[in-house]
């Protein structure tokens, strides 16, 4: 894909899943990856692989509920690598003490709604705010956040993840709006079920054949299909697409 060759991208929430495979896929196109992540062993055994593979990458802990950590992470970036080029905002609170207990408006806990919104959607967009100056001094450059199907399909549950992932969204919208004119891209990538460890580990066999039944396509994903697609959207081959929100979900949600 053109323009990832060279390119510095900071991959928040690239540990695992979905985020490792987009680190794994940028630095095979010839990017310098940063991976940041809450479990910082996890960033660096997919910062190792990348490096024995021939690649450039660089395994960074942070919290994305903390503010203070986010804006460390970004500045830690551009410290080692001199600049920013590009950014995929992937992680999201998926731990059981929260999506777990993300079930019933009418049992709701407040706190759990606070947790969900402070890492998946707050923490994005203070990553975004912390980012945009680096890429701005560039002339432009992608944005890319993992949304989810579920933010547009009406789950009967977990109302206040798909709250969250709505909210990245309006965001990516906004982002290309206020800043699409001095070159920022900022797109969404909106994955249907996609077979990360993660996922595996929270979806009964039931979940899963459920899954398959509502899609198109006659797989579930995998996460290197959604790597491919935020590779694409990081690169200059996406060089017209703004302001976007592209379902990466077998057929999940049909939209025009
Ligand atoms: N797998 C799916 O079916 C699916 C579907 C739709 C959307 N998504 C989205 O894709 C993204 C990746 O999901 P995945 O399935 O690859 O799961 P994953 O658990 O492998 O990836 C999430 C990563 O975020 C990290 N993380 C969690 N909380 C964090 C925090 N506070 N600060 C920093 N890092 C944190 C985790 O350690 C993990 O490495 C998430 O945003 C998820 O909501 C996944």
């Amino acid at each position: 894909m053109r323009g990832l060759q060279g390119m510095v991208c900071l991959i928040a929430g690239g540990g695992s899943g979905i985020g490792a495979a987009t680190a794994r896929r940028v630095a095979a196109e010839g990017g310098l990856v940063a991976i940041g992540d809450l479990n910082l062993e996890k960033a660096e055994g997919t910062a190792d692989e990348i490096v024995k593979s021939g690649g450039v990458a660089l395994a960074l802990d942070y919290d994305q509920s903390e503010e203070k950590s986010v804006v460390a992470l970004v500045s830690r970036t551009v410290e080692h690598f001199g600049r920013l080029d590009g950014l995929h905002g992937n992680a999201a609170d998926l731990s059981p003490a929260t999506l777990g207990e993300d079930r019933n408006l009418l049992k709701m806990d407040p706190e759990v709604w606070m947790k969900t919104l402070a890492t998946n959607l707050v923490g994005n967009a203070i990553l975004v705010r912390e980012c945009l100056p680096h890429l701005l001094e560039n002339g432009g450059g992608p944005v890319v956040l993992t949304s989810s199907s579920v933010s547009a399909s009406g789950e009967p549950t977990r109302p206040a993840y798909a709250s969250s992932k709505a909210g990245l969204n309006a965001l990516v919208r906004h982002i290309a709006s206020k800043w699409g004119k001095q070159g920022i891209r900022a797109n969404a990538v909106s994955p249907g079920l996609v077979l990360s460890q993660a996922a595996q580990e929270m979806s009964e066999d039931w979940f899963l054949d459920k899954s398959l039944a509502q899609i198109r396509s006659h797989r579930l994903g995998v996460p290197e299909d959604v790597a491919a697609t935020v590779a694409f959207l990081l690169s200059d081959d996406a060089a017209w697409v703004n302001g976007q929100v592209w379902g990466v979900d077998g057929g999940h949600v049909l939209r025009d």
